[in-house]
């Protein structure tokens, strides 16, 4: 049976309170706060309650939820008020301080059973969940250092940066193939169907991350099964229909092997962002043969990587006040818009400047 204590300077209330609550739990009495702080010294660790009055001599009830805040043992024993006549204030102020619950006199047995009943039963699931939870962030936390762990031996194998010399060497491959469009081009129609080229190979410390929050093994298969934008090129276009033509033109080059194609200039993202992705399989030539490597490309306007990368900066930063994201939020989509309208506008003009040359 669990332990509850007692602590009430009249003796008919102890009695009382004694003769409600002894059939189902052990029941301790003391006749003060001091004699209270004895017996919880004792034995806080077994104490399932207790039961207080506010008004006695020598250590009343504050005193003792103060002694009781000091030793830690408030968060851990749930304390229900025995209550006489008490205003408001105090019984908020007890609030205040931690404690459970009020049980007014007169007692009535079945309500003063309920309530201690409930007051235990609350505090015991409050305590597993606590207990769950604290349970939870030591496992994950086991876990995040056996992934950083693997993370760190990954980074230090040869086969690894042997995967990344692939990668580089992939973006390598696209780089060529744009810059000879892009050279043709210019001899054959006297402009660039792109303005610039931008590669990157994704940092190791991002790979492990990418690997660990989607739950992809830290391998190097993981990587290469799973992550398709290690390999990066991001290509900007003046107007939005030689995005198209370009992606057309290297798409169509029988080595390359388009994967997957999201046309976020079709249908762009509900936050205005508007690019055209590809994955692309492109072949590598090494001297044990020819490799696929995945390479993600992905075309956009000036304007709109303009755009994008004013956006990218929302998204890594952290504790916006909501009002002011909502507001960003908001004036980023209206930009978004008024950006596919210049770009389009803009592919006009050339057009008709076109027509008259
Ligand atoms: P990731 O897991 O982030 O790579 O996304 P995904 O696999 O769903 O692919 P998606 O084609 O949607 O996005 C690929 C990349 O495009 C992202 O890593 C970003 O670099 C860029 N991107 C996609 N959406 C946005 C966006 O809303 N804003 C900005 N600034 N960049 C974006
Ligand atoms: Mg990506």
């Amino acid at each position: 049976m669990q332990r509850i204590l007692v602590v009430d300077d009249v003796e008919i209330n102890r009695e009382l309170l004694r003769d409600i609550l002894e059939n189902d739990y052990i029941v301790e009495v003391a006749e003060d706060g001091e004699q209270a702080i004895r017996s919880l010294r004792r034995s806080h660790g077994e104490t399932a309650a207790i039961l207080l009055d506010l008004q006695m001599p020598r250590m009343d009830g504050f005193a003792v939820i103060d002694k009781m805040k000091q030793k830690g043992w408030m968060p851990k024993i749930p304390v229900l008020i025995i209550s006489g006549e008490y205003a408001t204030e105090v019984e908020n102020r007890c609030f205040e301080l931690g404690v459970s619950d009020f049980i007014h006199k007169p007692f009535e047995s079945s309500i003063v059973r309920n309530r201690v009943r409930n007051t235990l039963e609350l505090f015991s699931s409050r305590n597993r969940m606590e207990r769950k939870i604290r349970e939870q962030a030591e496992a994950l936390r086991e876990q995040e250092e056996i992934i950083r762990i693997q993370a760190n031996k990954l980074r230090e194998e040869q086969s690894f940066n042997r995967l990344m010399m692939e990668y580089r060497s992939a973006i390598k491959e696209v780089e060529t193939k744009l810059q000879v469009l892009n050279e043709e081009f210019s001899q054959e129609y006297n402009r660039n169907p792109f303005e610039s080229i931008k590669s990157r190979l994704k940092s190791p410390d991002s790979i492990f991350e990418k690997l660990q929050r989607k739950g992809f093994p830290m391998t190097l298969e993981g990587i290469r099964d799973n992550l398709s934008d290690v390999a990066g090129v991001r290509v900007i276009c003046s107007f939005p229909d030689d995005i198209y033509r370009l992606a057309g033109l290297l798409t169509q080059q029988d080595d390359i092997i388009l994967l997957q194609a999201k046309d976020y200039i079709k249908n762009p993202k509900p936050n205005g962002y508007r690019s055209l992705h590809y994955i692309l399989d492109v072949p590598v030539f090494l001297s044990n043969g020819k490799k696929y490597m995945n390479v993600e490309v992905q075309f956009r306007t000036i304007a709109m990587d303009f755009w994008a990368s004013l956006e990218h900066k929302l998204r890594y930063k952290k504790n916006w006040d909501r009002a002011d994201a909502d507001e960003i939020v908001a004036q980023l989509k209206t930009c978004a818009d008024s950006i596919e309208e210049l770009d389009y506008q803009m592919q006009k003009i050339r057009d008709k400047i076109d027509k008259c040359m």
